[in-house]
């Protein structure tokens, strides 16, 4: 087997939310090794200007590459919404976004041609979706609207009682009014709330997960460009992280779905300020269980 193929598919994104896009690669290609690279220390990107996420999602993908990667997966929306076309170019190694695939399959789900969109503050106001859904068709009708509370209550783990309901119908409502028939959850962390979005949306409208959507684009592109590795099962999965959040490993297993084999600091990207710290800690296993 040429080695290439042999190579693991990098993954990143601001913190551990990327995590449900790993989950949904390990259900499609169980054989692939992954790295994934959560910015823990400077997350939450979703609140930042486009040109520091730009920098971030730069420093990111050169983590990932001095991993020695054969595609990398940005799997955070909000970096994807801003800096995706112009990392894609940089590179010579494919760099696939969440968002693309997340427009594609609103865009085979509807019927009625009404499309809503929720994401970070930065994600909304970059206009990313709303330019690729209109890339796809003209005869689309969009809203928008930013939920930033949502990461928070998945991160809490306040997913579907009333606290989380009560906020959802709060951000959602005006989406209700508009008749969509699909909503792109179009960030990593709202996949962890479909419950209680489905409950305020109603039963009508398609919830699309990005996560879903690009697993089946990296397979795609693995396939077309024959770099898939070829093994049906065994995968590992690494996971390294700028900072060890507290409560981190039950906040990443909420988003992976299972415990992870080992979690890893390392000194940078978004590391450097306490390097000495980190240092300590990437001597050994910050944390390790079994699958
Ligand atoms: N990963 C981000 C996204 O998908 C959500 C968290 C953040 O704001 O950094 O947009």
């Amino acid at each position: 087997m040429d080695g290439s193929r042999d190579r693991p598919i990098g993954v990143f994104d601001s913190g551990v939310g990327g995590l449900t896009v790993v989950r949904e690669l390990i259900e499609r290609l169980p054989g692939e090794d992954i790295v994934y690279f959560g910015d823990t220390a400077r997350v939450p990107y979703g609140t930042k200007s486009a040109r520091t996420v730009m920098k971030f999602a730069r420093e990111d993908l050169g983590f990932l590459k001095s991993r020695d990667v054969k595609l990398i997966v940005i799997a955070c929306n909000t970096a994807s919404s801003v800096a995706l076309p112009r990392l894609a170019d940089e590179e010579e190694i494919p760099v696939i976004g969440v968002l693309l695939p997340g427009a594609r399959g609103a865009a085979a789900a509807t019927h009625n041609r009404r499309i809503a969109v929720i994401g970070t503050t930065a994600t909304i106001n970059s206009g990313a979706y709303e330019k690729a859904l209109s890339d796809i068709s003209d005869r689309f009708e969009i809203m928008s609207h930013p939920c930033p509370l949502f990461v928070s209550l998945a991160e809490e783990g306040w997913v579907d009682d009333e606290v989380a309901f009560m906020i959802a119908r709060r951000y959602l409502e005006p989406l209700t009014g508009f008749g969509a028939d699909t909503l792109v959850l179009g960030c990593t962390h709202y996949p962890l709330l479909k419950g209680v979005i489905s409950r305020v949306m109603g039963d009508g409208v398609v919830l699309v997960d990005s996560a879903t959507e690009t697993a089946a684009d990296v397979e795609k592109t693995l396939a077309s460009a024959d770099l898939l590795s070829g093994r049906d099962s065994g995968g590992r999965i690494e996971v390294f992280l700028s900072d060890i959040p507290y409560r981190f490993r039950e906040i990443g297993e909420r988003f992976l779905g299972r415990p992870s084999e080992s979690v890893e600091q390392v000194t940078g990207p978004g590391g450097e300020e306490s390097e000495e710290r980190c240092r300590g800690m990437t001597a050994g296993r910050a944390a390790s269980s079994d699958r």
